[in-house]
């Protein structure tokens, strides 16, 4: 399965914070927003991922994060030069896709909760036309929303409905078989402009072939595009990553957990972060991996009020 990470968009709600640089590259406490989901396709077992940007933040987006080589990653860069929607990145990426399925993610979406990586590499491995994520959410008018009948399939998705059917949003996160691409190359722009994702979903769920996986109450979804919700999303890793020592969306553990770069390679993408709390951190989670060289080990720096302790992510 290939990956897409969709992070262009224009931001306006974050204006003017969005003026100067892309709303993916703002910082969520320690790291780029566009760190965690990269992360999410990463812990789905996915490896050649495409970032689509605007033609002018494109490339700090590259400077960021390079060919992913550092974390066992093929990465490569297309630019939206406008907000045309979403499933454009269907129509931009369909030579990066090639006849494989694909899974795309929104620049600007978290997700945390447990068992995350096995449930992905699961449901990576079973697409058969789209699956979803939904998470209830209390303002369900502002998402997408879907309705599942008593049997838990899902039978319709209205975006942004005055009179919601459920407090079920479709998340950023989606996995399409590889029809999608030629899905999407025949989709006719909606009254805004947009080729719209809702409109993709709903040719699956007509053919019966989009299934919606409910993330329950254990999981933590959160957006990032006002103000509030920037603030939020960044006080709420603090507040794990301060009370559980674990960092959350540390592309370096990541890779080394996945299995896609060894604890050398770890050690030194960490070395290469001087001193900051999260290098340290990188350098920590690669003394204690079980195949680093012994008689190497190295503590974090301490972070504020705590020490570091990698753990299971
Ligand atoms: P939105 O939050 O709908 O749009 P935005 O980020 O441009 O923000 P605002 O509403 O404040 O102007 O987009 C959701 C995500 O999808 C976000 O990460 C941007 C991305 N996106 C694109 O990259 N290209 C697009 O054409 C659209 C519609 C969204």
């Amino acid at each position: 399965m290939k990956g897409i990470v969709l992070a262009g968009g224009s931001g306006t709600r974050l204006h003017p914070i969005t003026q100067a640089v892309s709303k993916q590259l703002l910082p969520l406490y320690d790291k780029p927003m566009v760190y965690h989901p990269l992360s999410v396709l990463m812990l789905a077992g996915i490896r050649e991922i495409l970032v689509i940007s605007t033609p002018e933040d494109l490339p700090r987006f590259e400077r960021l994060l390079g060919t992913g080589e550092q974390f066992g990653l093929s990465l490569t860069y297309a630019p939206q030069p406008r907000p045309n929607g979403i499933a454009e990145a269907f129509v931009i990426g369909a030579d990066h896709i090639g006849d494989d399925p694909v899974a795309l993610i929104l620049g600007d979406n978290l997700f945390h909760g447990p068992d995350f990586s096995p449930l992905l590499r699961r449901k990576a491995s079973e697409v058969d036309g789209c699956v979803l994520f939904g998470h209830a959410v209390d303002e369900p008018s502002r998402y997408g929303v879907a309705e599942l009948d008593d049997d838990g399939r899902l039978v319709s998705i209205e975006e942004k409905p005055a009179v919601p059917r459920s407090d079920l949003a479709v998340t950023g996160l989606y996995f399409y078989a590889n029809d999608v691409v030629d899905l999407a190359k025949n989709l006719t722009p909606s009254a805004r402009g947009e080729l719209e994702i809702t409109d993709v979903n709903a040719a699956y769920v007509e053919r019966g072939t989009a299934e919606l996986v409910r993330l329950g109450r254990g999981f933590a979804w959160l957006d990032t595009g006002t103000p509030d919700s920037l603030l939020e999303a960044a006080r709420y890793v603090q507040v794990l990553e301060h009370r559980t020592g674990v960092r959350i969306g540390c592309l370096e553990e990541v890779a080394l957990r996945m299995g896609f770069i060894d604890a050398d390679a770890c050690r030194r993408l960490g070395e290469r972060m001087g001193g900051s709390p999260y290098g340290a951190y990188v350098r920590a989670v690669a003394g204690d991996h079980p195949n680093t060289n012994p008689g190497r080990p190295e503590r974090p720096a301490p972070d504020s009020a705590r020490t570091s302790r990698p753990g299971p992510s």
